[in-house]
């Protein structure tokens, strides 16, 4: 049967039905795009050499959601090459694998700091969150001075790292016993800190 206009005229016509088949379209279309997306997410496996957060890393990761540094900063380096020649070799999903939930980000407020780990001292990172001022005079960065006065939840740590256990992460027992001991002392600054020292510095890339 070759298709007519006269077969199309009903829908056409009718804009309620319309709307319905478009949005059955849009939203069959929009599954078949993502479905498979999502299969992939679990096939990932780690880049060689990304191992899973240390205790300090993990609690300075959680700080840097808390405090909504993922708002002005991205930590994904596209494949372009003004960005790989500012930032270093383009992010791979294979660094990402125990990142819940990736901080890729969508903003550059600030530079992407995916790579950042290594590029400044860790008494720089400290001065720079306690004032950025102090060490980039014209920075618009909030500061983040409480950071220095509160303690690490070692607990809360030992719980996630747990969960993050079940999820599939291969922490050991001892690693999630021994995590009290790693962050006693530790203030969230010195978290933060380490967690952004480490940003980009695991494993070999491509
Ligand atoms: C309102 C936006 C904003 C927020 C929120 C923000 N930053 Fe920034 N950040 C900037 C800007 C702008 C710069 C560039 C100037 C500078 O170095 O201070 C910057 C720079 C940085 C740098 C240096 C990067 C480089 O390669 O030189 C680091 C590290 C950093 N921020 C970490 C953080 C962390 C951690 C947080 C959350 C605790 C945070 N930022 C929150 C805007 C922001």
């Amino acid at each position: 049967m070759k298709l007519q206009y006269r077969h199309f005229a009903a829908i056409e016509k009718h804009a309620g039905l319309l709307g319905i088949l478009i949005a059955f379209m849009v939203a069959f279309g929009g599954l078949a795009e993502i479905t498979p997306l999502f299969m992939k997410a679990h096939e990932t496996q780690p880049a060689p050499g990304i191992e899973p957060y240390d205790p300090l890393r993990l609690a300075g990761r959680d700080i840097y959601v808390r405090e909504g540094c993922y708002a002005c900063h991205t930590q994904m380096i596209r494949t372009l090459r003004f960005e790989t020649q500012r930032y270093g070799d383009y992010s791979v999903a294979g660094e990402f694998v125990y990142d819940r939930p990736f901080q890729w980000g969508s903003k550059r407020t600030g530079p992407d700091l995916a790579r950042v780990g290594g590029k400044y001292s860790d008494e720089w990172h400290r001065l720079h969150l306690l004032n950025p001022r102090a060490v980039v005079p014209e920075s618009n960065m909030p500061a983040y001075p409480w950071l220095a006065d509160a303690l690490v939840d070692a607990k809360d740590v030992q719980a996630r790292m747990r969960a993050l256990k079940r999820l599939g992460d291969p922490y050991d027992d001892a690693e999630i016993e021994g995590a009290i001991e790693a962050l006693e002392g530790k203030t969230e600054l010195d978290a933060l800190v380490a967690y952004l020292q480490g940003l980009g510095t695991q494993g070999e890339r491509q």
